[in-house]
């Protein structure tokens, strides 16, 4: 939520800026705006809309300073304004702030600046924090050697409840940044001879490659060649400089129309990757470098407990079908959320897993972290190398897919259930799973992103289904075992990109409620893959047929349909257990894709969305 950019160097900052922000416009993007400092002011721009806005406003009288800050937005504290977008300017004119995260105490802080002789432009918590820092500046002392700047936000960050990532500028202080972070990410890029401030790291590469993460609890001081970062407690950090893998080609769109589309399409790649020497030599299991966990101490393992928001969630339900089936051992998915404030009783012998794309999903870390207070080890499955998730798990598996920049999440998905189905053959390999069924699950993954290439290409057939179905207000989703999350994750796409109203449901639960929806106004996308349970599945779409609802089943080759019974009929290949929730992933990330397209919706940018949810 929310993309940050601060630079300070020999280059003229606001294209550098601005740069960053369109690739960081997937966080936020319901206004933009930038500070530059030149001649001893700051020269302010704010936009409501995308980056292009302010780009063309800036166009209009270009800012040369080599010193600014710029923001995209995700709005949480006012509405979408010009006033309430970012940098805020304190009402003294002289600090310059940017802010992603919420301030939960900024009602206080405002009625005491208020009596103070502050005044406030928008209904921003950011705003507030800006003055409150603006007042402390005022009020330090000026001693040779010490930075005014970095004291007053030091004092204001230990008065301030929330979450946040900051980076401030003083007007008196050409070159000189302060940036925080609690609970929203930041990363400072080292380049040569200029430095950089960002909230994700596509807005550094293009520069640099040598990132310092901060910390929660860090407050850093950058200048054009040098950076100290101490904790708010004044401890002194030294800082471990990391080099980041992913280079400026990967966060393109190259020919695509969009990310997402780019995204589904990069799917075998993505897949081989994120499998690359993760087998064993006999073939019969998989390993993983970063568990951190011996195999003793996982044979001991009684249970396991996945926590995530959203997709993720749907890729660690997946994963309990997988592990349950594979290893036998009990599995128990829950919304981060939800099992943040349930204090939820857990049994002994539990090992803990987060999964989250980006390693930065606030509800997320909060389940990591309640996990590990209550003294459970947590293992992270994340794409997002240095996230804070990925740094306080205890280990994990990285996902290797890069940067998804798409707000709908696909191939970290596939990626996430591919993990998941290899995790459940190495603890089946533990226990009951026999060489040759390892060594049989073993080849169906390998082939797995030779099957997905298969099903993209259905990619016209779907395109052309979803011409058909793009006018619908409603639509049901339905599967059973397995695919019962890849229908809740086909709803899920649907309803973000494409603005219609989808349900996912366990295909025989339909008659217990939902079945009352089925009309010809309402199609259900239904999975029907052969095998033991298909003449169920088949009783459903029956049903579902009988009250007149327009069927698209999703069958796999072989399966033989009633005749008349589907509307449309999707084929994708036969698979392996452990590999069909993948490639059935296929059809319905198509068909949502192409349905938004065919809607005229902003596919990467869907209303109201924002990729990595940092606020609760
Ligand atoms: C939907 C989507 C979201 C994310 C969720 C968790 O397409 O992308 O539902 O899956 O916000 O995000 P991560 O995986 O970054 O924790």
């Amino acid at each position: 939520m929310c993309g940050i950019v601060g630079y300070v160097g020999k280059h003229k900052a606001s294209p550098f800026i601005l740069e960053g922000l369109k690739r960081l416009e997937y966080r936020g993007y319901d206004s933009t705006g930038v500070a530059i400092l030149q001649n001893g002011a700051f020269h302010v721009v704010k936009k409501i809309g995308r980056v292009a806005n302010l780009e063309k406003e800036i166009a209009k009288s270009p800012l040369n300073g080599t010193f600014g800050i710029g923001h995209t937005r995700w709005a949480t504290h006012g509405g979408v304004t010009d006033a309430n977008a970012h940098p805020h300017i304190s009402s003294d004119g002289k600090i310059a702030l940017i802010h992603n995260g919420v301030i939960e105490n900024y009602a206080a802080m405002k009625k005491f600046l208020l009596t103070k002789g502050y005044t406030f432009k928008s209904e921003t918590d950011t705003e507030v924090l800006c003055n409150l820092i603006a007042y402390h500046y005022a009020k330090e002392p000026v001693v040779a050697g010490e930075n005014r700047l970095f004291a007053s936000v030091r004092k204001t960050l230990l008065h301030a409840e929330g979450t946040y990532g900051i980076v401030v500028m003083g007007v008196d202080l050409p070159g000189e940044m302060v940036a925080a972070r609690k609970g929203s990410p930041l990363i400072l890029g080292l380049g040569d001879n200029e430095n950089i401030i960002a909230s994700d790291v596509s807005a550094i590469v293009a520069r640099t490659q040598s990132v310092v993460y901060l910390k929660d609890g860090e407050i850093v001081n950058v200048t054009q060649k040098d950076f100290r970062v101490t904790t708010l407690d004044q401890e002194s950090v030294s800082p471990t400089v990391d080099r980041v893998t992913w280079n400026i080609a990967d966060s393109e769109m190259g020919a695509y129309a969009h990310f997402m589309e780019k995204e589904i399409f990069e799917q075998p790649v993505a897949l081989e990757n994120a499998m690359r020497g993760r087998f064993s030599e006999d073939g019969s299991t998989t390993n993983f470098g970063g568990l951190n966990i011996s195999a003793s101490e996982f044979r001991g393992i009684e249970r396991f407990m996945f926590c995530a928001c959203g997709t993720a969630l749907h890729a660690c339900m997946v994963t309990e079908h997988m592990i349950e089936r594979f290893a036998r051992i009990p599995v128990e998915c829950d919304y981060a959320s939800e099992f943040r404030y349930r204090n939820s009783p857990l049994f002994r012998n539990t090992l803990f897993f987060v999964m989250s794309q980006s390693g930065e999903t606030i509800d997320t870390l909060a389940a990591l972290r309640e996990a590990k207070r209550k003294g459970y080890k947590v293992l992270a499955v994340s794409n997002v190398v240095g996230s804070t998730i990925a740094r306080e798990a205890d280990g994990g598996i990285y996902q290797h897919v890069g940067p998804e920049v798409g707000v709908a999440s696909t191939k970290a998905f596939t990626s996430q259930l591919l993990i998941g189905a290899m995790l459940a053959l190495y603890i089946g390999r533990m226990r009951d799973l026999s060489f040759g069924a390892g060594q049989r699950c073993v080849t169906a993954l390998k082939g797995a992103p030779d099957l997905v290439r298969k099903a993209l290409e259905l990619a016209p057939h779907v395109k052309a289904i979803a011409k058909r179905y793009a006018h619908y207000t409603d639509m049901l989703f339905l599967g059973r075992m397995s695919l019962f999350p890849i229908a809740l994750e086909g709803a899920l796409k649907l309803k973000e990109i494409s603005y219609i109203h989808a349900e996912g449901y366990p295909a025989a639960e339909m008659k217990h409620g939902p079945i009352a929806l089925i009309s010809e106004k309402c199609p259900s996308v239904i999975f029907a893959p052969a095998g033991e349970i298909f003449n169920k599945i088949v009783s459903s779409m029956q049903e579902i047929k009988a009250r007149k609802g327009p069927v698209i089943a999703i069958i796999t080759e072989g399966a033989e349909l009633p005749a008349g019974l589907a509307d449309e009929v999707i084929t994708i290949p036969t698979c392996h257990e452990a590999v069909l929730p993948i490639v059935a992933s296929i059809p319905v990330q198509l068909l949502s894709y192409y349905i938004a397209v065919e809607r005229g919706c902003d596919v990467d940018k869907p209303r109201n969305l924002a990729k990595s949810v940092t606020v609760e």
